[in-house]
């Protein structure tokens, strides 16, 4: 988490950096700070978000052609203005911006002290900056070089500016573990977490990868590894749109990214299936399809949304191919010793591309032979680099901090995959095939009718805004929609939420049902309806409120629950695409209708880049 930017060039560095830190302001909104150079070097932080840096920077001369800025997500130390980044190094020539965790920091920290150093914060980054200063008076070498030697010491995760008051056209950056984005434009150079900041101004871009420093010095840019040896920079072109990171109008990125739900499944479909001609043609995978039709086994890494995803995923790939899957938080694999043998395969899923403990446990799971398939949002991601292969969802950027279009774009890929995989093993007819390819490509005009019902669930969520808990049930592939429907309700509405299978709801949370307890059944028309029906009577019969998320034409639900919601007819495992639609909606307005910063929810950020 954390967002970085750094420029220089021939711009005003205050003003690229502020807008670019808005746009990183998902990966975290603690505090924001930048550093120019005029007349000295300033560094100028704020505890809150960009738009308070923005306020406090009023009337101030920041003229500057080079800069950082840093938007936080704290970790060590809590967020205030000083432990805001940027962070001066003891004289103050140098400032650093980081997004990480420097593992060591205290062992650092010690010795640093012992050599009569002291510290204004409590931060990690501040005691990273204070080192590559002192190896650099101690060496008497250059600072990239001091840069380099401190960052062999480091332990840790990483990405990094530097800037120096002795050189006003230098800037340093290094990464490992976290992203890092250099745009090349004419005579300027960009420095961001990710391109968003960048796209308006260029669309060059170079990725930098681990272990990997950029010197850009008079213009010019070099790259060179830890172990100082020279990397020519892969200069990449860039295919974001600018206007697919602006809110278009609506009040919330969320809201924007719920309702482009029917364009962005449509994306991810576009030249990989056409029902028709019976293709279907993930790229891809194409070289892999052989091995995971003779898989032993799936294992699923991922967390959060993703995770969620991940279990739907199961079903299907038992339903259609008959292959074992285990789906796995990644960050309880990562420390366990998991069994993975020779014949299982690996699926990452990841919107972010980033998430640190999703990124260890592929790198668990390679270091044991397996083979990684990445399922990523972001092109170019570090989780879709470490990946031997895998299929992006092209869901564009997506902004607000709870997941939607991402979801459901990764449901659609998951589906195609599994499709084609069932079709080489021989486990789904050539009718069932075809039906499914049919199903898909409509799924883009169901989700859009079921975004009709907006208005509807607006007036639910007004009845149930001040509830305290909430109980979402589903079952079989409808369960995990009950868990993320209850997710994206805690997420950013704050009211406690739990998820679970309707039938297990017997060992538990029964108990907690009386007439206050709004109970959420996703229960649309599927192999297990008779039994959820069961479970409806049992809650109403416990004075539970309910409300059903239902097939269209349901005659038996309306009668029992106090609302109802239709959405289209959908083949049931591809149903978590449309029925999770609306219990986005209604997390949406209960939020907005509870006050909440709905975009930027407290204490959460989009990418979870430090364990
Ligand atoms: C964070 C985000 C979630 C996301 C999870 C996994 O918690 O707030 O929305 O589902 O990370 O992120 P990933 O980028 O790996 O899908």
């Amino acid at each position: 988490m954390c967002g970085i930017v750094g420029y220089v060039g021939h711009r005003d560095a205050q003003t690229v950096i502020i807008k670019g830190l808005k746009r990183l302001e998902y990966r975290g909104y603690d505090s924001a700070g930048i550093a120019l150079l005029n007349k000295g070097l300033n560094v100028y932080k704020k505890k809150g978000k960009v738009s308070e840096l923005e306020e406090y920077l009023v009337g101030k001369d920041l003229a500057s052609t080079i800069g950082i800025g840093h938007t936080r997500w704290a970790t060590h130390g809590e967020p205030n203005d000083v432990n805001a980044h940027p962070h001066y190094s003891s004289s103050k020539k140098l400032a650093i911006i980081h997004n990480g965790i420097i593992e060591n920091y205290s062992s650092l920290k010690q010795e640093l002290i012992n050599k009569g150093h002291s510290f204004t914060s409590e931060t990690d980054t501040e005691v990273l900056i204070h080192f590559i200063e002192d190896i650099q008076d101690n060496n008497q070498c250059s600072l990239d070089e001091a840069v380099r030697l401190a960052l062999t010491k480091v332990v840790g995760a990483y990405a990094i500016v530097i800037m120096s008051l002795e050189d006003p056209n230098l800037l340093i950056a290094a990464r490992k573990g976290s992203p890092l984005v250099i745009g090349v434009g004419k005579n300027e150079y960009f420095i961001a977490s990710d391109a968003t900041p960048i796209i308006e101004y260029t669309n060059e871009v170079v990725y930098l990868n681990d272990f990997e420093i950029a010197v850009i010095n008079d213009g010019k840019l070099k790259i060179k590894t830890i172990e100082d040896a020279p990397m020519t920079p892969y200069i990449q072109k860039l295919e974001l749109e600018l206007e697919a990171i602006e809110k278009g109008g609506f009040d919330h990125f969320m809201l924007k990214e719920i309702c482009e739900q029917p364009r962005s499944i449509k994306d991810c479909l576009r030249g990989r299936l056409d029902s028709q001609s019976g293709r279907l043609v993930l790229g891809g995978i194409r070289e892999y399809v052989n091995k995971l039709a003779n898989a032993d086994r799936i294992i699923i890494l991922a967390c959060g949304t993703s995770w969620h995803a991940g279990l739907v995923a199961e079903y299907m790939f038992e339903e259609f191919c008959r292959i074992p899957v285990e789906v796995e938080y990644a960050s309880e694999f990562r420390y366990r010793n998991p069994i993975v043998r020779e014949g299982d395969m690996v699926f990452a899923i990841s919107q972010s591309g980033e998430t640190a403990d999703t990124l260890a446990a592929i790198e668990l799971a390679k270091s044991k032979g397996a083979t990684i398939f990445g399922v990523c949002n972001v092109v170019g991601s570090s989780i879709a680099r470490a990946s031997h292969a895998g299929s992006y969802t092209h869901a564009g950027p997506e902004i607000g901090v709870a997941s939607t279009k991402a979801f459901t774009a990764q449901l659609t890929v998951l589906s195609m995959i599994c499709l084609i995989v069932a079709q080489k093993k021989g486990t789904i007819t050539d009718q069932k095939f075809h039906e499914m390819l049919v199903e898909l490509e409509n799924i883009p005009a169901k989700v859009e009718k079921t975004l009709k019902l907006n208005d509807q669930i607006r007036e639910i969520a007004y009845t149930f805004k001040d509830a305290t808990n909430f109980l979402y049930l589903g079952r079989g592939f409808n369960f995990p929609v009950a868990l993320e429907g209850a997710l994206k309700l805690k997420e950013i509405s704050y009211i406690h939420a739990e998820g679970y299978p309707a039938a297990e709801m017997k060992h538990g949370p029964i108990a907690l049902i009386d007439e206050e307890m709004p109970v959420v059944f996703i229960a649309t028309r599927d192999s297990s309806y008779e039994k959820i029906v069961s479970n409806i009577q049992e809650v109403k019969a416990r004075k539970g409120r309910v409300i059903a998320v239902v097939t269209e034409g349901d005659k038996l639900i309306p009668g029992m629950a106090e609302f109802t919601i239709e959405v289209p007819a959908v083949q049931e495992t591809l149903m978590p695409i449309v029925s999770v639609i609306p219990l986005q909606l209604l997390s949406y307005h209960i939020a907005v209708m509870r006050g909440c910063n709905v975009d930027q929810p407290r204490n959460l950020a989009k990418s979870v880049t430090v364990e």
